[in-house]
């Protein structure tokens, strides 16, 4: 695209302050990173025939549908990078419909895999998608750190970007450029910070035993096929040769792992960081840092603020962010008041869903 720099910024501004109010416009500089097309770095993984690429390849469609889900995997695993995709969910009834944007080695390394997810859980019709994070390291899947959001668009209207940043001392999970989670390495975390090369998979899949609700709604296939749609790839990284690496090749990796610690995205500043806390503010329905049931004491990389921890029960869900249910058409007038402040009573729900965990 041949728009000057100053101009794509503002047009690109303007669409953003359009599709999503909730948002600040952040600029974390993700705009010129390049792109990459299917064939210059992925292969099919799995229900090839329910995958489509676009005739110039940077599109690619993956379905689930009665037979099969499907999906995709870079051809390499990288030593660290940022790995990034616009992504468009599935309409109307998604219940137990899965879609997966994660990095992991978990086919090299059985027991000891790391992995960091970006999960999308479809819902019932007119119940919106949530979203999930994890992040395992070394094979910690005995402590999940999961978080989980409302999402602050409709991710069916149009494509929006996510993004994993994953450096050697920091990784950070985004949303339209607007940092949402951010894992800061430190030694009390040890291995649990995923060391080893990763690939980047793309899925699709039937999550019916667990995704919407705990279960309780499954995948109905006469309301499918369900179809998430994937463009502008990028990995930013160090190829590794293999999974298994020498510290020479880590050490080749030095010009790649600078790119990534200095790039616009990579440095996160105060603004960064007051965007991010405002998204989770507004949009967090669920964090590991606060679940005291499950975690006594807070993972080394939870930022616990006790004014922030009046704001969850001690199972970790949030008092105030709650599930929104789309107004059905025309009967927009009887939509129900905004609930801002705290209830008073944990919904049924959220009871049994702790229960279930
Ligand atoms: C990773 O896990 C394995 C198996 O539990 C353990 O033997 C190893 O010491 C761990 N690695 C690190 C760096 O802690």
């Amino acid at each position: 695209m041949a728009l000057p720099a100053t101009a794509a910024l503002l047009l690109a501004a303007c669409t953003m302050m359009i599709t999503s109010a909730t948002i600040a416009v952040a600029w974390s500089g993700f705009e010129g990173v390049p792109t990459m097309s299917f064939d210059e770095g992925f292969s099919p993984l799995f229900g090839e025939d329910n995958m489509e690429k676009s005739p110039d390849g940077r599109t690619v469609s993956i379905t689930l549908n009665r037979y099969t889900g499907s999906g995709f995997i870079s051809s390499s695993y990288y030593h660290h990078g940022l790995f990034s995709s616009s992504i468009k969910l599935p309409k109307d009834h998604t219940a137990g419909v899965v879609v997966a944007f994660y990095l992991s080695n978990g086919d090299v390394f059985e027991k000891t895999h790391d992995e960091l997810d970006f999960e999308f859980l479809g819902n019932r019709y007119r119940h919106e998608w949530k979203m999930q994070t994890n992040v395992y390291g070394n094979g910690s899947t005995d402590r999940g750190r999961e978080e989980r959001y409302l999402m602050p668009f409709d991710p069916t209207a149009e494509s929006h970007r996510f993004s994993i940043l994953w450096s050697s001392s920091l990784i950070v999970f985004f949303v339209d450029g607007v940092p949402i989670r951010e894992v800061p390495r430190s030694p009390a975390m040890g291995a649990d910070f995923p060391s080893k090369p990763m690939a980047l998979y793309v899925t699709i899949w039937d999550g019916s035993t667990w995704a919407t609700d705990n279960g309780k709604y499954k995948v109905n296939y006469k309301r499918g096929p369900f179809t998430a749609v994937f463009s502008d790839l990028v990995i930013r990284g160090c190829r590794a040769t293999a999974a298994i690496v020498a510290d020479e090749e880590r050490d080749s990796c030095a010009a790649a792992e600078m790119e990534l610690l200095t790039a616009e995205y990579g440095v996160m500043t105060a603004r960064k960081r007051m965007e991010m806390r405002r998204f989770r503010q507004r949009q967090m329905l669920y964090t590991v840092c606060y679940d005291t049931n499950r975690y006594p004491e807070a993972f080394p990389e939870c930022d616990v603020n006790m004014a922030e921890r009046q704001m969850y029960w001690q199972w970790g869900e949030s008092k105030v962010v709650r599930p929104r249910v789309r107004p059905r058409p025309g009967r927009r007038g009887k939509r129900r008041p905004l609930i801002t402040a705290a209830m008073a009573v944990p919904p049924p729900a959220l009871v049994s869903l702790q229960q279930a965990d």
